[in-house]
């Protein structure tokens, strides 16, 4: 992140690669929502397994689309803040923030189909606009799956949960957005 162009289009795309790279810290924070929760039934674990494997994916996307464009995405420091903000919270509330607040967010326009959009008519980048495709297709079975089992999890209905999400964004928002703040203090970003 971070890597200033004098083309909008070409940052915008080299970001979107960036960060499809470092969604390895949502693999983790799935990674603890399934070590953490207990009790529930074999489909809840089979479904988030399913889940983290597409997460991974998607980084290894990102890795793909940075390393063939040359850029060297261990220069720079990842980006860890879905899992560093989230753990201290339940397991539950973890999963609806992810899979709830932010993956069925990204259902409304111009979300995901907007990233697809773009890489496809804008940037006209064939390989970053295939990556879109699937990540896309990925978060509409994601969002599907937390309205399968956040309202097992939490015992209440979806209205509810988008409530108990809503929060968690504000949160998460504005926690991302001191450390930026410090990090841009320390001349690091
Ligand atoms: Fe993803
Ligand atoms: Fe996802």
């Amino acid at each position: 992140m971070g890597i200033k162009f004098d083309d909008p289009v070409r940052e915008r795309l080299v970001s979107m690669m960036r960060v499809r790279q470092e969604e390895m810290t949502a693999a983790e924070l799935l990674a603890a929502v399934i070590w953490l929760q207990k009790g529930m039934p074999w489909t809840f674990y089979r479904d988030l397994a399913r889940h983290l494997w597409d997460e991974i994916r998607h980084a290894l996307f990102g890795q793909a689309a940075l390393e063939a464009e040359g850029y060297d995405w261990h220069s720079r420091p990842q980006y860890t803040s879905d899992y560093d903000v989230n753990i201290e919270k339940m397991p539950g509330t973890q999963y609806a923030w992810l899979s709830i607040g932010i993956e069925e967010g990204a259902m409304k326009r111009p979300g995901k189909v907007g990233e697809f959009e773009f890489c496809r008519d804008e940037a006209k980048h064939p390989l970053m606009a295939q990556f879109q495709d699937y990540d896309w297709a990925d978060e509409v079975t994601h969002a599907a799956f937390g309205r399968t089992w956040t309202p097992e999890l939490f015992g209440e209905d979806l209205g509810y949960i988008r409530e108990v999400a809503k929060h968690e964004l504000d949160h998460f928002w504005g926690e991302v957005r001191k450390a930026h703040e410090v990090a841009a203090a320390e001349g690091k970003v």
